[in-house]
C-alpha cells in the first residue's frame, strides 16, 4: 500500500501576522482559494492514496483543526507530537505508525504549505517516483530548477544520469542543506544543483535502514513506539520518547548522510510559500507590480509591494516601494521585501501571542 505522511507541525513564523503559532500558515486560506494549505496537500494526494492511507503529523494543540479541514480521515490518522522536534522525529513517527500496520510500504513524505501549479504534471512525477523506489532500495526526493540562490533550501548535486530507463532520475553526489550566502551562490551559479522541494518517496524498509545507520538513537527510541501505537499507553510511551529525542531534520540528520539518495527532477511549478516574496512571486501583479493579495487598497506612486489589508475599507498607500505591508485584525506588518527573513527573528523576540 501507499502511505501519504503530511508534515503539518510547523509554525510558518515568516508569514506573520497572518500565520501565528495558533494559527500557522498550513491551516490558512493563504492562496484565497477558499481551501487551506494542508486542504490543498490532502486533495493533491488523494487520487493516488486511500483517505485511510493519510498520516497527518502535527503539534497536540492543532490536532482538531486537522480533523475540522480533512473531515475524511479518522483521529487515529492524526498524529500528535508532544514537543515540536524538526521532520526526523516526525517521520520517525510515521514509520512507527506504519510498521504496526504492514511491512511492505510505500511512503510519500510531503510538507503541508506547498504551491503546485500543475496538478497533473505533480502526480505523473510521484507515480513515475513510486514506480522508481518500488524497484530500487532509494531515498527519493523531487528537484526543483533554482532561480535565485536561496539560503532556506537544500541543495542536491547531480550525478550520473540513470539513462534511457530512468531520463529524469539521477544519482544525489552531494546533498548540502541550508548552505550559507556565498556557498548558495556557487551551487546556484555552477548549474550543476536542483533544490530540494522537500517531497520524498522511499520504501518504509529503505527509510528504516537509512534512519538505522543515520540516526540511530531516534530509530531505537521510535522502536520502542511500535507496539504502543493505538493503545491507551501510547501518549505516555510517546511523551518519554520526544523527552529523549534529538531535534533535528530529515535533511540534516539523514539526506546530507546517506549514500543512497536519487532525485527526480521535475517542473511542476513549485514554491515553498515559506516568505512573503515567495507568494509575491505567483500573484498576480497590477501594472505597478503590485500585489494585492485582500483588501478594498488605493494604491498611489506604490511599486513592487505587498497589501494585504482585509479588515479596512480603504487605505491609501504613496510612495511605497518593495515593501509588505500585511493587517491580520490584530497587528500591521510594514517590512521592505528584502528583510523578510527578519521577520522570524521579530516573532521569536516578542514571544507573545499575536
Ligand atoms: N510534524 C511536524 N513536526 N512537522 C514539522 C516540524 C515538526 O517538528 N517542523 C517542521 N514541520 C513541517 C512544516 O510544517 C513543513 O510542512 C515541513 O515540515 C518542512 O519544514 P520547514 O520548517 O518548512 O522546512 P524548511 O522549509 O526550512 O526546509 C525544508 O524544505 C525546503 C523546501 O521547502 C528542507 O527539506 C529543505 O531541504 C527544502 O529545500
Ligand atoms: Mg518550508
Amino acid at each position: 500500500n501507499t502511505y501519504c505522511v503530511i508534515m503539518a507541525g510547523g509554525v510558518g513564523s515568516r508569514f506573520w501576522p497572518l500565520s501565528k503559532s495558533s494559527t500557522p500558515k498550513q491551516f490558512l486560506d493563504i492562496l484565497g482559494t477558499g481551501k487551506s494549505l494542508l486542504r490543498q496537500t490532502f486533495e493533491r494526494f488523494i487520487p493516488i492514496c486511500k483517505p485511510e492511507n493519510f498520516l497527518i503529523v502535527t503539534s497536540s494543540e492543532y490536532g482538531s483543526k486537522v480533523l475540522e479541514q480533512l473531515p475524511e480521515i479518522s483521529p487515529s490518522q492524526v498524529l500528535k507530537e508532544p514537543f515540536r522536534r524538526n521532520t526526523a522525529p516526525c517521520i520517525a513517527y510515521a514509520n512507527s505508525w506504519i510498521r504496526s500496520r504492514e511491512k511492505d510500504a510505500n511512503i510519500i513524505v510531503s510538507p503541508a504549505d506547498h504551491l503546485i501549479i500543475d496538478e497533473q504534471n505533480f502526480l505523473a512525477s510521484i507515480q513515475r517516483g513510486l514506480e522508481f523506489v518500488e524497484n530500487n532500495q532509494a531515498l527519493l526526493t523531487l528537484g526543483i530548477k533554482p532561480h535565485r540562490p536561496e539560503t532556506g533550501y537544500g541543495y542536491i548535486q547531480v550525478g550520473n544520469g540513470l539513462k534511457n530507463e530512468h531520463p529524469s532520475f539521477f544519482k544525489v553526489k552531494t546533498f548540502t542543506e541550508k548552505p550559507n550566502a556565498e556557498l548558495a551562490r556557487v551551487f546556484y551559479e555552477s548549474g550543476e544543483f536542483f533544490w530540494n522541494s522537500g517531497i520524498f518517496l522511499w520504501r518504509l524498509e529503505s527509510i528504516d535502514k537509512a534512519f538505522a545507520e543515520s540516526l540511530p538513537d531516534i530509530q531505537s527510541l521510535f522502536r520502542k513506539l511500535d507496539s504502543e501505537i493505538g493503545k491507551p499507553s501510547e501518549t505516555q510511551a510517546l511523551n518519554d520518547i520526544y523527552v529523549d529525542c534529538q531535534n533535528i531534520s530529515i535533511d540534516y540528520g539523514v539526506m546530507e548522510k546517506a549514500q543512497n539518495v536519487y532525485v527526480q527532477t521535475v517542473s511542476f511549478g513549485w514554491s515553498d510559500l515559506g516568505t512573503w516574496s515567495s507568494l509575491y512571486d505567483y500573484s498576480n501583479l497590477d501594472k505597478d507590480k503590485n500585489a494585492l493579495i485582500s483588501g478594498d487598497v488605493l494604491l498611489y506612486e506604490t511599486s513592487g509591494s505587498i497589501i494585504n489589508i482585509p479588515t479596512s475599507k480603504v487605505a491609501v498607500i504613496k510612495g511605497l516601494k518593495d515593501y509588505i505591508v500585511v493587517d491580520s485584525g490584530e497587528a500591521l506588518l510594514i517590512c521592505p521585501k528584502d528583510s523578510e527573513q527578519q521577520i522570524r527573528q521579530f516573532t521569536n523576540d516578542i514571544k507573545t501571542e499575536f
